[in-house]
């Protein structure tokens, strides 16, 4: 066992899994840029108050996973367990809601937070994120969600499931919470849950224990008192869900597990990833711009899970066979052998073309070894012969069959080239 290990809990790639995880995520972002959205790159680390502010101290996100320290200035610093509070400090602090509306940003990294680790949850983890700032208006909501959707699409998932539902306006959540708060003082619990209800009674629904949850399905929800104009955008994003084919199902006990939450919220789960199966959600947040300063912007959004879209990828079998595959593997057996290869491989990397060669003089056999792992579309073998007559011969990887012998340098660039 060698010396040193990555600290527990951190989901990290390498080749040849590594492919597959940048091919996922790759997925995910196109999704984003096709409607429109543009990168934001931020910190990983953001003054503690960001979080504490935007996310809400009830979480357990803040009040139990955060990795929080003192910098050398004396300043609390937390690494970032989530990106919208880290995104809407950026759209304040450098004014991006004074332009044109929405503002549409993507973003994508490693997230933290110290969970007890297990498949598919870990302590340093991936997401790809959106966020549409600007308008409190059904389409985006819907927009957003389909982002998602047309991701997953395109990736080729099936057994995954979205579920919606409303947390509406201020005036729906204040009437709901007073019969609520009502409700849970019906119930004995102990003190820290007490106090976490306290602070947002909603967390109550998400509470993990058999006899809190047996208690609070009778619980009233919000759907039943959201005000007309929630009631009639909730309807509205349904409407529109349906006509662009989306599935859903409403889940009027979801709670997401950060407080910024209002209106529109949704998650998606796959079937097959066991207890972590959320591979993405989000929601609309009406108030956190102005928790943080800014202007009362509404904004909606989602963070999808790329380490769990992996894995879900992987259970649904729909990864390529071969991903960022080589064009050519150049095996050389000679001196002279190599410097025409390595002058070649210089050339076909400028025309485009992905291409590597055997280094350390291993000879054919250590040679051909090597251009088995790596996995190349084609090989060629460059010997004194090549170099004398300047031809050579085009082998198929996968059968060893020779596709075209006697090509030139150029004619080889082309051959490859109209591969692409
Ligand atoms: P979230 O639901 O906390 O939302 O996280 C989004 C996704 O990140 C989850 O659905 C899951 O796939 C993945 N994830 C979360 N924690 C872990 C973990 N410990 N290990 C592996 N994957 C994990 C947010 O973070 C919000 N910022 C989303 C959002 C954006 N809402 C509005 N805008």
């Amino acid at each position: 066992m060698s010396k040193f290990q990555a600290p527990k809990g951190v989901s990290e790639y390498f080749p040849p899994n590594s492919a597959s995880f940048e091919y996922v995520r790759d997925k995910l972002l196109k999704s984003a840029k096709l409607a429109g959205y543009e990168l934001i790159e931020l910190p990983v680390f953001e003054d503690t108050e960001v979080f504490t502010r935007g996310v809400g101290e009830s979480t357990d996100v803040v009040s139990k996973e955060m990795y929080t320290f003192e910098d050398r200035g004396g300043r609390s610093i937390t690494l970032r367990p989530e990106g919208t509070a880290g995104v809407m400090r950026a759209v304040i602090e450098h004014n991006l809601d004074r332009g044109q509306l929405p503002v549409k940003l993507f973003y994508t990294g490693p997230f933290f937070r110290a969970e007890r680790p297990q498949a598919g949850r870990y302590r340093q983890f991936y997401q790809v994120g959106i966020e549409a700032i600007g308008y409190n208006d059904p389409t985006i909501d819907v927009e957003v969600i389909a982002v998602a959707d047309s991701a997953f699409k395109a990736l080729g998932l099936k057994q995954y499931k979205l579920n919606i539902t409303s947390l509406g306006d201020a005036k729906s959540r204040d009437s709901h919470r007073t019969d609520l708060v009502k409700f849970i003082s019906t119930l004995k619990l102990d003190e820290a849950t007490i106090e976490r209800a306290k602070i947002n009674p909603l967390r109550l629904f998400d509470d993990k224990r058999d006899e809190i949850k047996s208690a609070m399905a009778k619980a009233p929800i919000l759907l039943d008192y959201l005000s007309s104009e929630s009631a009639e955008h909730f309807e509205e994003v349904k409407r529109l869900l349906s006509e662009i084919n989306i599935d859903y199902v409403i889940n009027p006990r979801m709670v997401r597990g950060l407080d910024y939450y209002t209106g529109t919220t949704f998650e998606f789960d796959h079937s097959l990833l066991g207890a972590q199966s959320g591979i993405g959600g989000g929601g609309r947040y009406d108030g956190l711009m102005s928790s943080l300063g800014g202007s009362d912007v509404s904004g909606i959004g989602f963070g999808l899970g790329v380490d769990r879209i992996l894995m879900a990828c992987q259970a649904e079998n729909c990864l390529p066979a071969s991903i960022n595959q080589l064009d050519l593997f150049i095996v050389p057996i000679t001196e002279k052998g190599k410097s025409l290869g390595f002058k070649l491989i210089s050339d076909l990397r400028t025309a485009g073309i992905g291409c590597d060669m055997a280094y350390g003089d291993r000879g054919l056999k250590g040679g051909m070894k090597a251009a088995d792992k790596s996995q190349a579309l084609y090989a060629l073998v460059l010997g004194d012969d090549e170099v004398v007559s300047g031809k050579c011969e085009l082998k198929l990887m996968s059968s060893g069959e020779v596709i075209s012998s006697n090509l030139t340098v150029s004619e080889l660039i082309n051959r490859l080239g109209t591969k692409k």
